[in-house]
């Protein structure tokens, strides 16, 4: 089938169930999805001081994040000007210098070149080759919010702030409970045979999956959420570039801790001297906690509060962790999960939280695994003749004539659209942003030629 008709049913629901195992359109998303949007790379608490670096990718491609000693942030391409090797092969560390293990040029942390092994004899020093202006090759484009660093490999890209749109809101609960912003722990990193917008669709607004797969935690007694939270009313959200969903705590049946869904006093007034009238609004007087979340392309966060110490009384403990999606193949996605907390958070609560997050995702975690098992399932039954003949129904929330079961929230303290009850409103609305870039013409390449040996 042609790409119109395979983006024209993706658009009504109806989607074409081998897009998610298939090389062709995995090559269309490298170019069109990863080769244009904003991507996280990292949190610029990973990197505090002069000379630390992580190294993290953007599907083939390798960047040194560092911190330069002026303080700038930067991202810089993986690879060595004279004949290619990777430079930094270390995931994290602290360097004035980055020296090439193959022939030896060395960068400095703003990626200038500053050595040149035998330069006189090889090149004719300074007058055969000039140094001078040789720097390994910067992200197209790079900014921050929050703290969170993002990159895109469009050198013409929007501000993130307005590719970011009203997402930026939702953003907020997870990465500003205080002026100070997040800390994160992490990465855990590994691999599954699974595509990557699965995840990422799971993220946005799924909530259908969570009473059935993840059943079995609850059931074999590690893991019980409080009495006050069965009430499951959430609202779902979509809002620019991405959406989540919510959880419900009634106003007025609750103490205010608990709306704030067990987060130690001292915390609790930070976040209100912190946010704004309508995120306030949002969780106070709404009662809408924010959960899981994804923002397109493959970026997802989840705030969830278990029952973690093994005692009577009903508190709980809230967590959050960024997660990417980094796609490896059609078929395999590299996980990257971060634990993050308020840096200003009382250090006991830091380390409540990272059990609350050790326990439900990470590499050990229970909802990790339940639902892993899952996305390989789809993602090897994609591959097959009969997939390219199935379009898998999306269409959850939505009457025949395209009209919402119920309409949406005529009152909603955030921004975007929100509904109530069960529906695939965000999962059909992160793939109308995957149809639109598959169509959208290829980014113009080449303008970035700061590096560059000629
Ligand atoms: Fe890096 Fe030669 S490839 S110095």
């Amino acid at each position: 089938r042609d790409q119109a008709s395979v983006l024209e049913d993706v658009r009504q629901g109806m989607i074409p169930a081998h897009i998610y195992n298939d090389d062709e359109i995995f090559a269309l998303e490298k170019e069109r999805v990863f080769g244009r949007a904003w991507m996280f790379l990292a949190h610029e608490s990973e990197i505090p001081h002069a000379g630390d670096y992580v190294v993290r990718r953007v599907v083939d491609d390798s960047f040194i994040v560092s911190r330069d000693e002026s303080g700038a942030v930067r991202a810089m391409f993986n690879m060595c000007l004279h004949r290619g090797m990777q430079v930094c092969r270390a995931e994290m560390g602290n360097a004035s210098h980055f020296r090439c293990p193959y022939h030896g040029w060395s960068y400095k942390n703003d990626g200038r070149l500053v050595g040149l092994p035998f330069h006189g004899e090889a090149y004719g020093g300074e007058e055969g080759f000039r140094k001078k202006g040789q720097t390994l090759l910067p992200a197209p484009s790079l900014d921050t919010y929050n703290g969170l660093i993002f990159v895109s490999l469009d050198p013409a890209a929007p501000p993130l702030r307005e590719y970011l749109g009203d997402f930026a809101f939702y953003l907020d609960f997870y990465t500003q409970q205080s002026a100070e912003g997040i800390e994160l722990v992490g990465p855990q990193r590994w691999r599954v045979k699974a595509n990557w917008k699965i995840g990422a669709e799971n993220f946005a607004g799924d909530s259908y999956h969570t009473p059935h797969t993840h059943s079995s935690v609850v059931e074999i007694g590690l893991f019980r959420e409080p009495k006050a939270s069965k009430r499951k009313e959430g609202a779902l959200y979509w809002a620019g570039r991405g959406g989540g969903t919510t959880y419900k705590l009634p106003p007025g049946t609750l103490d205010e801790r608990l709306r704030y869904v067990g987060y130690p006093d001292e915390m609790i007034a930070r976040m209100r001297a912190t946010w704004s009238d309508a995120h306030l609004a949002m969780v106070g007087d709404d009662g809408f906690m924010v959960s899981a979340a994804s923002a397109f392309p493959n970026l997802s966060l989840v705030h969830n509060w278990p029952k973690v110490e093994d005692t009577e009384s009903d508190d709980v403990t809230p967590f959050i962790s960024l997660r990417q999606w980094q796609p490896v193949s059609a078929d395999e996605t590299e996980v990257l999960s971060w634990f993050a907390v308020d840096r200003n958070a009382p250090q006991r609560f830091k380390e409540l939280s990272y059990k609350a997050y050790l326990m439900c995702f990470g590499s050990t975690g229970m909802f990790e695994q339940d639902d892993v098992e899952n996305w390989v399932s789809i993602t090897s039954t994609a591959a097959g003749s009969m997939a390219r003949r199935l379009r898998l129904n999306s269409r959850m929330g939505l009457l025949a004539d395209d009209k919402p079961v119920s309409p949406p929230l005529a009152h909603f303290s955030g921004p975007g659209v929100a509904y109530v009850g069960f529906g695939e409103y965000n999962q059909r609305a992160m793939l109308r942003h995957w149809a639109d870039a598959l169509e959208a013409p290829p980014p113009e390449e080449g303008t970035v030629d700061l590096g560059g040996t000629s």
